[in-house]
């Protein structure tokens, strides 16, 4: 039987599983790996991130740390050598790991050969979008551990199919977005969950940025990036299916080799998801997890491509709106043709957190209080400029992605799942993200359907409801983890609307 064959039943079993989270007895977890019992790392797709996530490895095993480099997987040999060994592809980060380059078990462009390999404890993935799901599945289902790059996924599908695989397989997963290292966002969220900013209300972030070539067109074509260093069958994964059955890729008929869709991949949908993927969720996940949010219940994409016409399909200016059943709204936006920030906050009714700095490791955050009193002026330029009422200051610095590593490491040797920026988490951020995708591109606003875990066409439904509450007089909902009551969630009604209500048969409401 094909190795595709096997892994294919594996694949399906594994997501067969989907819903049901299940959780194996003790005995058949894993054994926890002593302190000094070495974890052994195979890189998927050694391009331009994975040389990152090689570097951390390689810099923890110069500071005596008991892991190493096991074995690399690409379908591209490999740049031609600069006389340094930096270049990315195949054996030059066979090279750069000091592995043996004709040592076809650990140095190949077929993953799964990497995944038979019982001398590799856990995989890093690295590849493009396109294939995160299938690899990280199939790794699992192989008795890997995953650090797997964001966006987790290419479909919602997948990224759910990856916690139940996570779940089931009791395997300690990653999602890359190094920013879950920086202990900021989880003082945020227990600042926000113990009510000081009152009732949360909105979150805004952005990542703008600006580049004469055209976003992601500075990433440099070859004459050596042809078919015959590049297995492109491979990269394009036609032969290999999604959780769905769908292949994941174009075939080479519908797709032939093209240096620009390999190297650039990011400019086309089949690959990838515009900003609003790549870049969106590193920002989105840190901010639901500060808020204290998950899933979103309904969203909307809005963008366009206003510039950046040089045969690209994502667009260049992008947003997406997120609201929540915790009643509140996520915003997130961009253009790639301007470089000035919406900045990053999150709005109370008693005050503001702004996020100081970018990066993946911010500065910290400062919070401003409100001016509640708020009659029928125009908006101030209140723009949290005042004297903050409350500081804090990060005290971590240095490589984000180096402790997302560390942290991964420590949970893989202690058997615990829960990682700096788990599954869970990166599903919930991806299908937000996802969905604003979804929702440009087809002109459609989504809900989440939470028993189906997918999204389906929005309808008027969610304005209604909220007005419902208001005519009954509810109250309002809070973020996950509040602990607050009803701090900053009430308002105080003025003394004259008792004389509020309908005059039934001319009669005044509020009596004689
Ligand atoms: N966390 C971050 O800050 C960050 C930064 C950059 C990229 N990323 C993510 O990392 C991933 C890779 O991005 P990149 O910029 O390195 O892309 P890249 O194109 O430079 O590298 C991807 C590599 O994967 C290889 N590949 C493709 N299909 C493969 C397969 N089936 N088997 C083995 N190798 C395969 C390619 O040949 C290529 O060398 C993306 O998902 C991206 O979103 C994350």
């Amino acid at each position: 039987m094909s190795k595709s064959s096997v892994n294919r039943r594996a694949f399906i079993a594994g997501s067969a599983a989907a819903g049901a989270a299940m959780s194996l007895p003790a005995a058949s977890y894993a054994k926890i790996k002593a302190a000094n019992e070495k974890l052994r790392v195979g890189f998927l797709g050694v391009g331009g991130r994975c040389q990152q996530h090689i570097g951390v490895i390689l810099q923890m095993q110069k500071e005596g740390k008991a892991v190493a480099p096991a074995a690399v997987c690409d379908v591209w040999d490999g740049e031609v050598k600069k006389g340094v060994i930096q270049g990315r592809g195949l054996y030059p980060s066979a090279e750069k790991c000091k592995l043996d380059k004709t040592d076809k078990n650990h140095v190949s462009k077929d993953y799964r050969t990497i995944l038979e390999q019982k001398d590799v404890d856990l995989v890093c993935i690295a590849t493009p979008d396109h294939w995160h799901a299938r690899m990280a599945i199939d790794a699992m289902n192989a008795g890997k551990d995953v650090y797997m790059e964001k966006p987790m996924t290419k479909t919602i599908a997948e990224a759910i199919a990856v916690v139940d695989t996570a779940q089931k397989t009791n395997k300690v997963v990653t999602v890359g977005v190094q920013s879950m290292a920086d202990p900021t966002w989880l003082a945020a969220h227990e600042y926000v969950a113990a009510g000081n900013i009152g009732k949360v209300m909105q979150g805004q972030t952005s990542y703008f940025r600006n580049s004469s070539v055209g976003q992601w067109r500075y990433y440099p074509l070859t004459k050596d990036m042809s078919p015959k260093t590049i297995d492109w069958d491979m990269w394009l994964g036609h032969k290999f299916q999604s959780v769905d059955g769908a292949p994941l890729g174009p075939t080479p008929q519908e797709q032939a080799f093209d240096r620009a869709i390999w190297a650039q991949w990011r400019c086309y949908w089949p690959f990838g998801g515009g900003m609003y993927t790549d870049l969106f969720v590193h920002q989105t996940t840190h901010m639901i997890a500060a808020m204290g949010l998950r899933f979103p219940a309904r969203v909307v994409g809005a963008g366009g491509l206003y510039l950046e016409y040089d045969g690209r399909d994502v667009p260049d200016v992008a947003t997406v709106v997120a609201d929540y059943d915790e009643g509140c709204q996520f915003i997130v936006g961009a253009t790639m043709c301007n470089d000035v920030q919406f900045g990053e906050m999150i709005r109370g009714h008693l005050a503001t957190i702004k996020f100081d700095g970018g990066g993946d490791f911010i500065k910290g955050f400062s919070v401003y209080g409100q001016n509640i009193a708020g009659g029928p002026a125009k908006p101030k330029s209140n723009n949290g400029e005042d004297k903050p009422v409350h500081v804090f200051e990060n005290p971590k610095k240095g490589d984000a992605t180096y402790a997302l590593w560390e942290n991964f490491l420590e949970c893989v040797r202690t058997r615990n799942r829960t990682t700096l920026s788990t599954p869970e988490l990166g599903a919930a951020a991806f299908a937000t993200v996802n969905m604003g995708v979804q929702s440009y591109r087809y002109g459609k606003a989504l809900f989440w359907d939470k028993e189906k875990r997918a999204p389906k066409e929005a309808d008027a439904s969610w304005a209604s409801q909220w007005e419902a509450r208001s005519k009954k007089r509810g109250k309002p909902n809070q973020v996950q983890g509040w602990k607050a009551g009803e701090k900053g969630s009430l308002l105080e009604p003025p003394v004259y609307q008792k004389l509020e209500g309908p005059w039934v048969n001319g009669k005044d409401p509020a009596g004689e």
